[in-house]
């Protein structure tokens, strides 16, 4: 992951530019501000910031976070960002002093999440959070198969894609595409206010931590 999402840097955020999908980016830049309004947020697996600037325009701080050091840095120099504090952090080992947020945001991390992953990195992100905080994810909905069909499928369930760089290497990426039944039998017990929506490209859940 971490080296595929390095060597896909300079040019990742041309998956923004598929014209399919600026409908549902243009709901997004909306919704994002009005949800995040006077928060302080945590966003994890940020990558090269596009959906940083959205966020950080209403919240009243943002800590940004990635673990790869290539995307973190040109999300970094992204316009709207100057207020962001960005720190490289895996999301499964969150350093501890992240915590007390009453907000969370992760675009496009939850399909790389192994299904044997899911309840123990959703715990590490609570952990971080003040009760009550509201927390949102988006990722690509099965449409994007389109691109890059499911090439294996593992004992766990896990779909897996093969995506080529531009250097010509192919790399094996997880992506999974969770269900609404899914993230409310993840969150049962853990959260209220759970919605769940589906876009043409994308799906949103947010909640509110018990
Ligand atoms: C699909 S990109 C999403 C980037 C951005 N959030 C977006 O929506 O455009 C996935 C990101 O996850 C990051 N990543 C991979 N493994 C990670 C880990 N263990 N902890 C934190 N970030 C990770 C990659 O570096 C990459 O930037």
């Amino acid at each position: 992951m971490h080296a595929y999402y390095a060597s896909r840097a300079p040019y990742y955020d041309a998956v923004y530019a598929k014209p399919e999908r600026a409908a549902d980016i243009a709901w997004l830049q909306q919704r994002l501000p009005e949800v995040f309004a006077g928060r302080e947020v945590l966003e994890l697996a940020c990558g090269t910031g596009f959906w940083t600037p959205w966020i950080a325009r209403s919240a009243r701080r943002l800590v940004a976070t990635d673990g790869t050091a290539e995307p973190l840095s040109l999300a970094r120099t992204r316009p709207g960002c100057e207020t962001v504090h960005f720190q490289q952090a895996d999301a499964y080992a969150l350093p501890a002093e992240l915590q007390g947020f009453d907000a969370a945001f992760a675009g496009l991390w939850f399909s790389h999440v192994p299904r044997e992953r899911q309840a123990g990195f959703l715990a590490g992100l609570h952990a971080c959070l003040q009760p009550g905080a509201c927390v949102v994810m988006i990722d690509n909905n099965e449409v994007q198969l389109r691109d890059f069909p499911i090439a294996e499928t593992d004992a766990q369930g896990n779909t897996w894609q093969h995506r080529a760089t531009r250097d010509g290497v192919t790399h094996r990426v997880l992506k999974n595409f969770p269900s609404e039944a899914e993230w409310r039998a993840l969150l049962a017990g853990r959260a209220t206010d759970i919605e769940w929506r589906m876009l043409e490209n994308f799906w949103w859940v947010s909640y509110r931590l018990s």
